[in-house]
């Protein structure tokens, strides 16, 4: 595979401190970095270390003779495959979103013609200001990608949407599709599959429902993936506005509780589930009948937890071989492992969600794990990237049986 050439460059916030892991992250992944860094990144991290760990000098300056002598800054923004700022400060953004130059990065993002991703970090207060909500959504209407923030806490002291992501996340989420497997017709011959796609709706009254920005993509890709190999598939599906997939059989449901049936009154015969869909993990404690009306007063609503039908499929003694999505905003491995664990699965399918991420959008980049195993796939259009996992999942699911049929004691029974 061609090397991915990347222009990191960093902004003055207390996030830079995570930049050098960042680095080693993006060359660990076979990337080429060039940071470039404003003066006030350097209050932060030194280009010292940037250096080390980049293993090129550190750009910062639009004047200085010789790094221009070497390659010109509309050199270097032909060089780059893709523009990365991180993290990128509200001053950075509202620079970029004004269409300013008057420094290296914000020069090179005018002159280049890769595409050019940020992944902001200020106070949550600074990034809930209009004037960076605005700057945000005129990047956003010129093509840039925003990465997060992540909400948690923060190094003011405070807490709420503004963190950096993670170096990982950013990584996942940056670099380049690589060629992937793709579903070989027969691999999944005779199988039966089940996937679960889309929201669920939980009832609030007789006209308002809690539900989420899940399209369904992601879950229809893998039934028609699934298909093509050779499985019938079973697709059950929360309320989208997507075609069902020509020879694939479709259960409609609403909620949790109704998608929890649909499942358990389905699965017999079913050798392996994908739980794609985003369930919803609460509903309210009871849904009015008629339409609530609105009162002088303030109103709270009670939730209580919905049932969780992937880790109650995968708690039958004749279960079939269960694989699960984890969607977080932040720490995806740590979060992923602990599902995969607790919720007992052969396998999970990770991936970060947020503006731009997981949801909604055509293209979507996972980590995958398993017991002994991980592998990434890097952004690419959901069939695709269906595809590959489809594959990966059919030979996870074949070697689970070739080791049990090898021992007495199988670590997991799987139906066959
Ligand atoms: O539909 P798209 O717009 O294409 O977006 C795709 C996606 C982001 C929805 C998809 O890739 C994805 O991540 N699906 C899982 C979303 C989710 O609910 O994740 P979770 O981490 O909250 O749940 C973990 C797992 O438990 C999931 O497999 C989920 O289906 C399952 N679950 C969760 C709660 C519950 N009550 N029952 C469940 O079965």
């Amino acid at each position: 595979m061609q090397t991915q050439k990347i222009i990191l460059g960093i902004s003055g916030g207390i996030a830079a401190y995570k930049t050098p892991e960042l680095v080693r992250r993006l060359k660990r992944r076979g990337a080429e970095v060039q940071v470039v860094m404003t003066r006030s990144a350097g209050e932060f991290v030194t280009p010292t270390t940037l250096q080390a760990v980049s293993g090129k000098p550190v750009r910062s300056n639009l004047w200085d003779a010789d790094a221009e002598a070497a390659m010109g800054h509309i050199e270097l923004a032909r060089w780059a495959d893709l523009v990365l700022i991180a993290p990128a400060t509200a001053e950075i953004m509202s620079r970029l979103a004004a269409g300013g130059a008057p420094d290296l990065l914000t020069t090179l993002c005018l002159a280049t013609e890769a595409p050019v991703v940020m992944a902001p970090a200020m106070n949550h207060v600074m990034w809930s200001n209009p004037a960076v909500q605005e700057n945000r959504q005129k990047l956003e209407r010129r093509g840039v990608r925003i990465l997060g923030p992540a909400v948690g806490d923060q190094a003011c002291g405070e807490s709420g949407p503004g963190r950096m992501l993670e170096p990982d996340d950013i990584v996942a989420a940056v670099m380049k599709p690589i060629a992937v497997a793709t579903a070989k017709p027969g691999s999944m011959d005779g199988k039966t599959v089940m996937i679960t796609a889309g929201p669920t709706r939980e009832a609030i009254d007789s006209v308002r429902y809690l539900s989420n920005r899940s399209s369904g993509k992601m879950g229809y890709a893998l039934a028609a993936a699934a298909r093509d190999a050779g499985a019938n598939v079973i697709l059950v599906s929360g309320p989208v506005s997507l075609t069902t997939p020509d020879g694939v059989t479709r259960i409609d449901i609403e909620s949790a509780k109704e998608l929890f049936a649909a499942v358990h009154d389905n699965l017999e015969g079913v050798q392996i589930f994908i739980g794609a869909a985003a369930v919803a993990d609460y509903h309210a404690a009871s849904a009015s009948a008629g339409k609530i009306k609105k009162t002088a007063g303030e109103m709270s609503l009670d939730l209580v937890k919905t049932p969780d039908i992937l880790a109650s499929v995968a708690r039958l003694s004749d279960r079939p071989f269960t694989v699960g999505f984890a969607a977080e905003t932040e720490n995806l491995r740590e979060y992923a492992l602990g599902k995969l664990e607790k919720k007992n699965l052969n396998m999970i399918v990770a991936n970060l969600v947020g503006p731009g991420l997981g949801f909604e959008t055509d293209r979507n980049a996972v980590d995958v794990y398993w017991r002994d195993g991980e592998m990434s796939f890097p952004l690419t259009d959901k069939e695709e990237l269906a595809s590959a996992l489809v594959e990966l999942i059919a030979s996870n699911y074949e070697q689970t049986l070739h080791a049990e049929t090898q021992t007495e004691l199988p670590v997991i029974a799987v139906r066959d």
